[in-house]
Parts: C-alpha cells; structure tokens; sequence
C-alpha cells in the first residue's frame, strides 16, 4: 500500500470514517474506497450509515444528498468544486416556472440537480431507477422531467409516457457520437455497444443498450461477449476490468472524461479527513422539502 493510502486509512479509523466513491471516480481513489457505486447505490448507502463523518468522492449534488439523507453526519466533499455542469443548468425558479406552466403535473427532477430544485420537486430519480419511478406515477398525470433531455427522453421511449423535458444534458456524455459507434462496431465486430442513457438520443438508439453504470457492472458480469464497448465516463473502465478480468472493455470514446470527477484525489481526501473540510450542509429548510423528493425515491409507493 502506498504511503498516502496508509495515511488514509490511519486517519479514516481515527476519525470513524467512511469514503464513498463514485463508478467515474479515478482508479486509486476507487481502490481506496469501503464502497464503491452508482448514483443509487450510494444514494441508499448514505442514508444507512453508522460512521460519523462519509467522504464522498463524487461530485457536489451526491455529497449534498448525503448530507439531506444523514444530517447528523459531517459530510466531505475533497474538492468543493467539483460540480456537476448539467446539474447546475436547473434552478429551482426554472421548475416553478414550469410547473407554472403545467399546474398539474408530476415534477421528477434527476439525482443530478441542485437541493433548490429537489426541494420543488415531487420526486427524485437515478439513471438506474428511473423507468420504474415513472411506472409509480398515475396514467392520467402529466410528467415535468428535469434537468436532463437525454436521460428524460430515454424514459419517455421505454416507458410510452409523453413527458415534458427540460433542456439540460452532461457535457461529457454528449461528447459520444453515433460516428464513435460506427468505428467502433467495424474495429470490434459482434462486440455489445453499451451506453448511458445521458447519451444523445441517437447514441442511445444506434447501441445495443442503455444502462446506468450500476446495470452496466451487472450487465457485464452476465454476457458471454469477450469484448464490451463502454459508452460513459471512462473511469467506469477500472470497475469493469477489475471484476471481469477474462473480458476486454473498449471505450466508446476515449474522451468522454468528466473533469469534475476527477478533481478529487489521494491528496485530497487525505487532506479533508485532517481538517474535516470541506463540510457540505444544506440550509434545513431546503433540506426538509428536498428530503421529501428523495425519500419518495427511495421508497415504493404511488406518486403524484
Ligand atoms: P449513475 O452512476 O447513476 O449511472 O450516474 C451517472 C452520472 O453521470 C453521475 O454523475
Ligand atoms: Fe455531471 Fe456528467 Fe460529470 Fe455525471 S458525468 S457529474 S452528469 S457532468
């Protein structure tokens, strides 16, 4: 083990703490972490813990929800700035707008957004769980999904519900073309095109699958393709190849690299358990509404 992860490891017991990674997070902060996950699983993680302070190495609306799901915890984020770009192209006045607009509908607002707009918003959904959160909502009601376009209209066609799409996406996903698929497929014939669904809709439509990256974990541990090309964030790569080693994964485009998730390393995760620093709070008011929209996420009930 490395000096600086037996540093890390000293301190995390000294301080009874936990570190929370992310699937895009880089491959040593991967290793160094008690959990690794998608936005789901760290989501349900976060709200069942039993150490007093959760490092999540991810980027700010993850740290934010862990904060609203455990407000008694001390939450570090190791680099207050990493963001999410596509979260912050939603304000919380954008959806009272929309929901101005349409005084009737359903507000499902991606994980991915700000506590302003979680907390005017009914429910929350993951890239994981967000065909089944749209199948909770009742036939007649009409649909707000914000802020991802991409993600939104992917649930739209899995599920045949008319929803009404903010005009938010992910930088880093939209980067993926169809002409990286067409490569692709003639450098690797036969093998699976797997993609996220924050791909651009006609990504998602020319691959064989859109996932999320905890169904991509899954997905890949079930094929018998020898060969996985892997449309999302390339620090996913480390996870897959660490748990199949026999199979080979091939990036779709080897610059879909989210530059946020990757502001957080060793250095930095060490430095935040010394200082306990930076903390992530959400003001308790707005932590009390948004709660609501991932709390109704997290349980199994009807919407709307
Ligand atoms: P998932 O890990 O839930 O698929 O989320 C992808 C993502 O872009 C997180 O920022
Ligand atoms: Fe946001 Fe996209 Fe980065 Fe995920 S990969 S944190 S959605 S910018």
């Amino acid at each position: 083990m490395s000096e600086i992860a037996e540093k890390i490891h000293k301190l995390k017991k000294e301080r009874n703490a936990v570190i929370l990674a992310h699937n895009y997070q880089l491959a040593e902060v991967q290793d160094i972490a008690d959990f690794s996950g998608d936005s789901l699983e760290l989501a349900r993680k976060a709200a069942n813990l039993d150490e007093d302070v959760v490092v999540f190495c991810g980027v700010h609306f993850m740290a934010e929800t862990a904060a609203m799901l455990s407000p008694e915890k001390i939450v570090l984020l190791p680099d207050a700035h990493a963001g999410c770009p596509m979260a912050d192209m939603a304000t919380g006045e954008d959806v009272i707008a929309l929901k101005r607009q349409y005084p009737d509908a359903v507000v499902v607002c991606y994980v991915n957004s700000t506590a302003d707009v979680k907390a005017v918003s009914d429910v929350c959904c993951t890239s994981s769980n967000a065909v089944d959160i749209i199948n909770r909502i009742p036939k007649e009601k009409q649909i707000i999904f914000v802020p991802d376009k991409y993600l939104g209209g992917h649930v739209a066609r899995m599920t045949g519900r008319d929803i009404i799409l903010f005009d938010g996406y992910c930088p880093t996903h939209a980067r993926q073309l169809v002409e990286h698929i067409d490569a692709v497929r003639k450098l690797y014939p036969g093998a699976p095109v797997i993609v996220h669904p924050e791909s651009r809709k006609e990504v998602c439509l020319a691959a064989d699958e859109a996932l999320s990256t905890g169904q991509m974990c899954a997905w890949a541990k079930q094929s018998s393709a020898s060969t996985i090309i892997v449309g999302t964030e390339t620090g996913l790569l480390h996870r897959l190849r660490r748990e199949n080693p026999e199979k080979m994964f091939v990036p779709l485009f080897d610059q879909a690299v989210c530059e946020n998730m990757k502001k957080i390393t060793l250095e930095k995760i060490l430095w935040s358990l010394e200082d306990l620093s930076p903390r992530i709070t959400v003001p308790e008011d707005v932590a009390k509404k948004a709660n609501r929209a991932v709390v109704a996420m997290l349980g199994d009930g009807p919407i709307g």
